[in-house]
């Protein structure tokens, strides 16, 4: 990874360095940007600006963007979120820049499957969510301050709770059934295990927490434990333990300091998440990155958050998330001086005291974007 400049932030270690699939690096990349719903378009316009801005300082590439209006409002006029081939036209990007889905006169599970999950699953296996302190922004957590709560999820993003199988009988009676069939499979186990070793192979604790809940479910999460065991054999330098999932979120809480690269199911790993961005200040600032690693697909950047109706249009909304997964991009595209560069803006800025007011602040979200944009013309 190259390093940039004299500076005092805190290092950005690459999510994905150490994957031997490395891409080569190129002069323009194609973008697909899909806002979606909410404050979705809103931070998706900032991370944008400051990724068109990074391009210029760093001179060597450009990124193209080709906005697609794959929406809940594309979905109320025409009954799709997506046209037929929107696999095809995916395979056109580099990447995928997302916003968020969701709209209060839509099912959520509608929303969900209908765009978000339609393009991750099941090529985009790997979600990444790192998570630490930022500069300047504080933890609900009493004496924490950065770099004591660094941490990289890694979340299986194919299968477990989420792959779709079950269904629904006896509609509207007193017996009726609802199931949601957990799927685990000994592939989608293994890839997820390998991608997380080689995640925390690349941080300087080469520490790895993986999470299951093997006492009360006896199948499927105890072919997790028996699998990752397995893979545990190929990284000797990787410390390894593992934890329950209740458990889990009291040490996420109490010894924030002790855990370094989590790895957990579907499910679990989204409440996780959430819990982690919440301890580190807000789910504002989270970023999340769907990888393909085969990079058969291109992988897809989102903030954590949804689609926050309550400040949609106000202009608020808080454009960390998805400039710090713009950066995650950027990594991934192999662009890592460029990631490194958008990080320290973005730390610049929060220590500067330029925040939003999910954190306290009081500037608005062009605020936040033009004050990272002039730091990125300053470093
Ligand atoms: P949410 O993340 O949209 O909002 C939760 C709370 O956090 C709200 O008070 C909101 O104002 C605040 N918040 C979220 N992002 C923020 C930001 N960038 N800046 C400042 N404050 C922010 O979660 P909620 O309310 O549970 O879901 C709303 C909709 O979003 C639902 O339709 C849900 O299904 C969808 N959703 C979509 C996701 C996605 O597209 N990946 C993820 C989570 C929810
Ligand atoms: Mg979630």
């Amino acid at each position: 990874m190259s390093l940039i400049g004299n500076h005092s932030g805190a290092q950005h270690e690459s999510a994905f360095e150490g994957y031997a699939n490395r891409p080569e690096r190129k002069s323009t990349y194609e973008v697909a940007q899909i806002g979606g719903d909410g404050i979705g378009p809103e931070v998706i316009n900032a991370g944008v600006q400051a990724i068109h801005a990074v391009a210029k300082k760093i001179g060597t590439f450009t990124v193209n963007f080709m906005e697609l209006d794959w929406s809940s409002d594309r979905y109320k006029r025409s009954g799709k979120y997506v046209p037929e081939d929107y696999i095809e036209i995916l395979h056109r990007y580099d990447a995928i820049l997302f916003g968020a889905v969701g709209a209060p006169d839509v099912p959520d599970h509608v929303s969900l499957w209908g765009l978000r999950l339609a393009i991750c699953q099941p090529h985009m296996y790997a979600n990444v969510r790192r998570t630490k302190v930022l500069p300047g922004i504080s933890s609900p957590l009493k004496g924490l301050s950065p770099g004591d709560l660094d941490w990289c999820i890694i979340r299986e993003n194919s299968e477990g709770e989420y792959a779709g199988h079950g269904g629904r009988s006896h509609r509207g009676l007193e017996h009726e059934i609802g199931t949601e069939v957990t799927i685990f499979t000994r592939t989608a186990i293994r890839r997820i295990a390998r991608y997380a070793f080689q995640v925390a192979r690349s941080r300087p604790r080469k520490l790895l927490t993986y999470v299951t809940k093997s006492n009360a479910m006896r199948n499927g999460m105890v072919l997790w434990d028996e699998v990752i065991k397995e893979v545990a054999k190929e990284f000797p330098d990787v410390t390894m333990d593992h934890m329950l999932v209740d458990a889990m979120t009291v040490r996420m809480t109490l010894q924030p300091k002790s855990l370094d690269t989590i790895l957990a199911t579907n499910l679990h790993a989204d409440i996780l998440s959430d819990l982690a961005a919440a301890l580190a200040g807000s789910i504002g600032i989270a970023p999340t990155a769907n990888i393909d690693p085969s990079r058969t697909m291109p992988s897809m950047f989102e903030p954590i958050h949804g689609s926050a109706f309550d400040i949609t249009g106000m202009g608020v909304a808080n454009p960390v998330g998805t400039f710090w997964s713009a950066c995650e991009m950027l990594d991934w595209l192999g662009e890592s001086e460029a990631s490194q560069l958008l990080m320290e803006a973005i730390e610049k800025t929060c220590a500067d005291g330029i925040k939003t007011r999910d954190l306290g602040g009081n500037a608005n979200t062009q605020e936040v974007t033009n004050a990272v944009i002039e730091r990125i013309e300053a470093l």
